[in-house]
């Protein structure tokens, strides 16, 4: 069966309207598709300040018909988002979650360092990761879920806040071909591209997109409304991915 993953990112959740009204205006579309997602992804900067509030706020929106996968990103606090989104204990470690939907792993991870925007993976993240993809029974395809990009997206401030230790998930990754594609936000401009092999999709940012380095005045990123990626993944695990500006 074709697994339907719905993904948004950056919702940077503040006190003002603007960020709760684009996000608002996203749920709202896919909660009215005619086919209801399978799950929704939602690869970090929840919260612009990661306030108590904005975690009771996000999982208002975020009470949805349908499962929500969510990790941290730069700007998120691993223990608020733990304790108020997640209803979890606030510990302080890495968050790393297994997800099984429609009988693809997805493995939704934690790049994000305290006090540091740019994205890594510490090493017990890495050994979960590999661990994780060692014991899925055979033919399970899996997906990987994380913040930061691992590659080159060619936005300076993207790149620049990339993850750092990129080879090391290539290396791994060496190893696990069922890992059929890396998802991930951060970058605030929907693009895909490739990375150890795999597909590599970014979803747009519901704040703001990032102005690219082609945009000028008159193509003013800000203006441009937020979206949303839709991934499938069929029954010969090849993704597919659609993006869509929600006007
Ligand atoms: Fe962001
Ligand atoms: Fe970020």
């Amino acid at each position: 069966m074709t697994l339907l993953l719905a993904h948004i990112s950056d919702l940077h959740l503040d006190e003002g309207t603007r960020a709760t009204e684009r996000a608002t205006h996203a749920l709202n579309h896919l909660t009215q598709l005619s086919r209801r997602p399978d799950a929704l992804l939602v690869t970090g900067d929840v919260a612009h300040t990661p306030a108590t509030a904005r975690y009771h706020q996000a999982a208002h929106l975020l009470d949805l018909p349908f499962p929500v996968l969510t990790c941290p990103g730069s700007h998120d606090d691993r223990a608020a988002l733990r304790q108020h989104l997640l209803g979890l204990a606030p510990t302080t470690g890495p968050l790393n979650q297994l997800h099984h939907l429609n009988g693809t792993a997805v493995l939704v991870c934690d790049s994000t360092t305290p006090g540091r925007e740019g994205g890594h993976l510490r090493p017990s993240t890495l050994m979960w990761i590999n661990h994780t993809l060692q014991e899925l029974p055979e033919n399970t395809p899996a997906l990987l879920a994380l913040h930061h990009p691992p590659a080159r997206v060619h936005h300076p401030l993207a790149d620049h806040l990339r993850l750092d230790n990129a080879q090391d998930l290539a290396g791994l990754l060496r190893a696990h071909p069922r890992v059929a594609g890396i998802l991930v936000g951060h970058a605030h401009t929907g693009g895909a591209t490739t990375f150890a092999g795999r597909p590599l999709l970014l979803a747009p940012a519901l704040i703001r997109s990032a102005p690219m380095p082609w945009d000028s005045e008159h193509t003013a990123a800000m203006d441009q409304p937020p979206g949303v990626a839709f991934h499938l993944l069929d029954d010969e695990h090849r993704l597919t991915t659609h993006f869509r500006a929600l006007v």
